[in-house]
Parts: C-alpha cells; sequence; structure tokens
C-alpha cells in the first residue's frame, strides 16, 4: 500500500494564503496586526524557531517586533516588558519564546501574558477554556494538526485515537482537542504499561514523545493514520521525526513526513491566532 503523503509544507501555504488575503481586508480598514516576539538569550534552536516566525508575518503581511534581550535578563525585567506590551494598544499578540534561562519562572512570565493576546495559547486562562469547551487561543502545534486532518479529509469523529505524549504544549491540548472533535482518545506516556499495545488500536496515532525514531511498523495497525510531532537530527545530522518513517510507511493510509508536516503548520497556526487577535 503506498501512504498517502500529508504535505505540511503545501497546507500550511494554503493557510498563509489566506490569512494574507485576510491581512490585506484588515489594512484596507486601517488595522494593522502586530505580534511582539522576544527572545531571552541566544538558544540556537530557538533563533531558528524565532526566524522563522518573523519571515511567515512577512509573508502573511503582520507586523512584528522583535525583542532579543541578553541571557542576564531578570524575571523582573522580562515581566516589566510583557506587562508593557499588554497595555499597548497597537500590539496584537505576544510570544515569549520557550525555552527560558533557568533564573526565569516559565509559568510565572506566562500568566503575566494577557490572555487576549496570548497567541501561543500557554496562559491557564486559555488552556482552562479549551479543556471546558470556550473560546480561546489554541496551541499552535495541535491546533495546526487538527487542520491538516481536516484538510486531508480525513475523518475523526467516532475514531480511536492515540496520543503519545503528554506535554502542555503538545500531549495534553491535543488529547483535548480531538475529544472536542468526537474522537475516542487515549493518552500514553512514558509510564504507559505496552505501549504497544495500546497504539495498535489507533485508527489515528499523534506521536510526540521526542525520542528519535521510536515508532516503529510494531507499534502501529495497519491502514492507521499518523502524524509526527518530533524533529531530530540523526547521527548522519538528517531530520528525522519520532516514528521510522521508512519502516512505518509501507503499513499506514496516511503519514506526516519529518521536515514537511507538522512543523510549518504550527507557524501558519501562530499566525492565525495573531489575526484572531484582531477582535
Ligand atoms: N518553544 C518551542 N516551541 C515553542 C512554541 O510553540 N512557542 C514558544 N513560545 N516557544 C516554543
Amino acid at each position: 500500500m503506498m501512504a498517502h503523503l500529508i504535505d505540511g509544507k503545501e497546507i500550511s501555504l494554503q493557510i498563509k494564503e489566506e490569512l494574507k488575503q485576510k491581512a490585506i481586508e484588515y489594512k484596507e480598514r486601517g488595522i494593522e496586526v502586530t505580534l511582539a516576539v522576544i527572545q531571552v538569550g541566544n538558544d540556537p534552536a530557538s533563533s531558528v524557531y524565532v526566524g522563522n516566525k518573523k519571515k511567515a508575518c512577512e509573508f502573511v503581511g503582520i507586523r512584528s517586533l522583535a525583542y532579543e534581550l541578553p541571557e542576564e535578563t531578570t524575571q523582573e525585567e522580562l515581566i516589566a516588558l510583557v506587562k508593557e506590551l499588554n497595555e499597548r494598544a497597537d500590539v496584537n499578540g505576544i510570544l515569549v519564546q520557550l525555552p527560558l534561562p533557568s533564573h526565569i519562572n516559565e509559568d510565572f512570565v506566562i500568566k503575566t501574558i494577557a490572555p487576549e493576546k496570548d497567541v501561543d495559547g500557554f496562559h491557564p486562562q486559555s488552556v482552562g477554556a479549551l479543556s471546558i469547551g470556550q473560546k480561546g487561543f489554541v496551541s499552535c502545534t495541535p491546533a495546526g494538526i487538527i487542520e491538516l486532518l481536516k484538510r486531508s479529509n480525513i475523518e475523526i469523529a467516532g475514531k480511536e485515537c492515540v496520543v503519545v505524549g503528554r506535554s502542555n504544549i503538545v500531549g495534553k491540548p491535543m488529547a483535548l482537542l480531538m475529544l472536542r472533535e468526537n474522537a475516542t482518545v487515549t493518552v500514553c506516556h512514558s509510564r504507559t504499561k505496552d505501549l504497544k499495545e495500546v497504539t495498535k488500536r489507533a485508527d489515528i496515532l499523534i506521536v510526540a514523545l521526542g525520542k528519535p525514531r521510536f515508532i516503529t511498523s510494531e507499534y502501529v495497525k495497519d491502514g492507521a493514520v499518523v502524524i509526527d510531532v518530533g524533529i531530530h537530527r540523526d547521527e548522519n545530522n538528517k531530520l528525522c521525526g519520532d516514528v521510522d518513517f521508512a519502516d512505518v510507511e509501507g503499513k499506514v493510509e496516511a503519514i506526516t513526513p519529518v521536515p514537511g508536516g507538522v512543523g510549518p503548520m504550527t507557524i501558519a497556526m501562530l499566525m492565525n491566532n495573531c489575526m484572531e487577535a484582531i477582535v
């Protein structure tokens, strides 16, 4: 069986094109959407992510304000900046790139972001709203996965969905979103007994466990849909996901590649959240 390759690059481009039109309409009404991006220190991976976010803003027509703060920035200084941006009428979205240096309490900083500008969907109020089905920003990676499934015409309602990983950014909100779409949802994690037995039940298997090529064909049911959130560099410096793509591909109905699957969708959904931050 030839698996359908879920092309996140193409789908994210479609979404960004749609948002570009919306940004033009906003501009005609005198509204400029603005995202403030704060990075503390020079973590190389964070710098790449922040650079990609800026590029996406330029593409869509969102103004981005970059705050590149030194590693020694204190928690008080960072909080003061977030509070200033909360107050600014010309700033619609605020994103604090994670991880923060260890002397700064991430939870405390996230809690300071005004929920109506929390385009990452990390504020406890945003997470709470998602868990009780109320309106609020949704974490971009899981929101992007729902969009990938919908735009690939993959039915979610009534399906067995297994999420591997329970992080606050991906696993937990992913499970809540799949539940909202009426899937039957199981969440697995490092203490799950007999992981294979559980993942083999999945019609839709979403993997975010952070181990390169961990999920082999033994973990996957014939004809399943597999979504790979992981991104790693292997021993040959080649990008790979949490799923052993070459091993699994022949067995499944559809699968996301790495790169070019989930990754580009995260940024597209961030752009979408920024547009939605306009009331
Ligand atoms: N670090 C890794 N992923 C993310 C993300 O989606 N948002 C933020 N703010 N930081 C991250």
